[in-house]
């Protein structure tokens, strides 16, 4: 029985120096494949969905999945919504359960985003739960679509934003981006630096870990990144392993579903043991 709050996760990331990962998921496989990788590494993690991806993984199912999920499992789980917009979208994620929300008003003006976050916060609290907001811009949207410019994270607006909401993490834009990346991507780690020495320990968190290196992960850790997200990495793997099972001529449908979990699983697995989450739970 281990739903817990993210926040808790990731204040021991943050004392023993190691990442969380926050594992998309989109179904029933997806969330049976990263049980079985968090209980066999012993690793802590967050199991998510972005309110983009509700048309296809409705929020009164998929959350209450991921709760059942993590209440059942043998180490710690938090259970996410991912870049939420509207207000009562994110109030329906906690009444069904979600112990974190991220709310993403990055687009809007330092102020508005600032009090945008503030009822995040208050409507938050009135549950327990742990608030994600962010600073900057990706290039692309957490479904992978659009290819606007990226607006690093501005440092001193993430204090601003820190001190102002009593947020618990703050995503930033580094030259981090959704989807996968035409070119190895460079992030500038100088604005992890200025933002990480500014916010007096807070959790930083880095969206868009598919396609980024094992080497920058670790930088990323190293200066203070408590939370990854990784989405598009494990529906690729899910995608492969199914393509996989039905060119080889696979035609029953358990065999498939566990293809898919085995697909996550192997994703997610990787993914820990680069984040240095395993053996932490
Ligand atoms: P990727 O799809 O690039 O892994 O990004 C995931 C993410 O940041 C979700 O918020």
């Amino acid at each position: 029985m281990s739903l817990v709050k993210m926040k808790e996760l990731l204040e021991d990331a943050e004392k023993r120096g190691y990442a969380v990962g926050a594992f998309s998921v989109a179904n029933m496989e997806m969330i049976l494949g990263a049980v079985r990788a968090a209980e066999e590494l012993s690793s802590p993690m967050i199991l998510q969905v972005a309110q983009v991806r509700l048309p296809y993984s409705p929020l009164d199912i998929i959350i209450p999945m991921m709760v059942a999920a993590a209440k059942s499992c043998k180490v710690p789980v938090a259970v996410h919504l991912d870049h939420g917009t509207d207000l009562s979208c994110l109030e329906k994620a906690l009444e069904l359960g979600a112990t974190s929300v991220m709310i993403d008003a990055s687009s809007k003006p330092i102020e508005e985003n600032i009090r945008i976050t503030k009822e995040v916060r208050a409507l938050a609290d009135k549950y327990g739960a742990t608030v994600e907001a962010e600073v900057g811009t990706l290039g692309k949207s957490e479904d992978g679509k659009g290819a606007g410019k990226a607006i690093y994270s501005d440092p001193d607006e993430v204090e601003r934003l820190r001190s102002e909401t009593g947020v618990d993490a703050i995503a930033l834009s580094i030259g981090n981006a959704h989807g996968f990346y035409k070119e190895a991507p460079k992030l500038d780690f100088s604005v992890l630096k200025a933002a990480r020495d500014k916010t007096n320990g807070l959790p930083l968190v880095l969206h868009g870990g598919s396609g980024i290196s094992d080497d920058d992960f670790r930088r990323c850790i190293a200066g203070g990144i408590r939370k990854i997200n990784v989405a598009t990495a494990t529906f690729s793997a899910v995608e492969e392993a199914a393509g996989a099972y039905c060119a080889g001529g696979g035609r029953d449908y358990f065999s498939l579903s566990a293809a898919m979990a085995e697909g996550a699983y192997k994703n997610i697995r990787r993914h820990m043991l680069v984040f240095g989450s395993d053996k932490k739970a």
